[in-house]
């Protein structure tokens, strides 16, 4: 089964509607979200609402999410963030929060593992370095792992006896996943950290056991335009057009 993978869409519904048309056309069966479909843009119920549409899907909770639905404290969060939470909270409808409430932090099928952050701290952890992927293998099995949070596409691997690897997915750059445990980032639809503004999401072939990163073209002025009118704050509005 070939799974169209996503995370961090952030209410940026203009960036979400390319990823799906994208899965759609590459004939995606199955759908794995790594969590936070809220926070930070302007559209944040009708990107939940697709996410419950999606038939064959395992979604988990991001720390945005979990936020909105009180599973976590916005301390740690920046004055935007909570801005654009508390915006959030009035546009989602009572299903939409509920479905918010009901995910789970993790989920393991025999074809692959799912998290937000990483599997030993599922809602808050980064996975930036190789260290911290030695440091998680003892709390998760089925490979690949497939995690968010850090707005980043990259991948981690676990190369025969030797130390483990990291580096950005891009691309045009199919990854066979041959039998080493892998864990992957599948980059942010709705705001990318990278220096690409182009929506990121992959594919995840299961049967041939390959995955491969792609980056979309979509209206991210007209996502600043909605943002704009929402009162959501402007930095959070530029940091589309630069991918950072
Ligand atoms: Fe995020």
């Amino acid at each position: 089964m070939i799974y169209g993978v996503f995370s961090d869409v952030h209410g940026n519904y203009e960036a979400f509607k390319a990823v799906l048309e994208f899965f759609r056309r590459n004939g995606a069966e199955g759908f794995i979200c790594c969590g936070d479909m809220v926070g930070y843009g302007p559209q944040p119920s009708e990107c939940v609402r697709e996410v419950m549409r999606l038939k064959n899907a395992s979604v988990v909770l991001g720390n945005h999410d979990a936020a909105l639905v009180g599973k976590l404290e916005t301390r740690w969060f920046n004055s935007n963030a909570v801005a654009a939470l508390n915006f959030a909270r009035k546009e989602l409808s009572g299903e939409e929060l509920s479905y918010l409430s009901s995910l789970p932090e993790t989920i393991r099928t025999g074809f692959f593992t799912l998290v937000h952050g990483s599997p030993r701290k599922p809602l808050t952890e980064y996975m930036l370095s190789e260290t911290q992927f030695s440091e998680n293998l003892g709390c998760w099995e089925i490979s690949p792992c497939f995690v968010g949070h850090s707005h980043l596409p990259v991948y981690f691997r676990q190369s025969g006896g030797s130390a483990p690897e990291t580096d950005f997915l891009m691309p045009m750059g199919k990854l066979l996943l041959s039998g080493l445990r892998y864990m992957l980032n599948p980059g942010s639809v709705g705001q990318p950290r990278d220096g690409n503004p182009r929506a990121s999401c992959g594919l995840y072939d299961a049967g041939r056991g390959t995955f491969e990163i792609f980056r979309l073209e979509y209206d991210f002025a007209r996502t600043q335009r909605l943002m704009k009118d929402a009162g959501l704050p402007q930095m959070l509005a530029d940091r589309l057009a630069c991918g950072l």
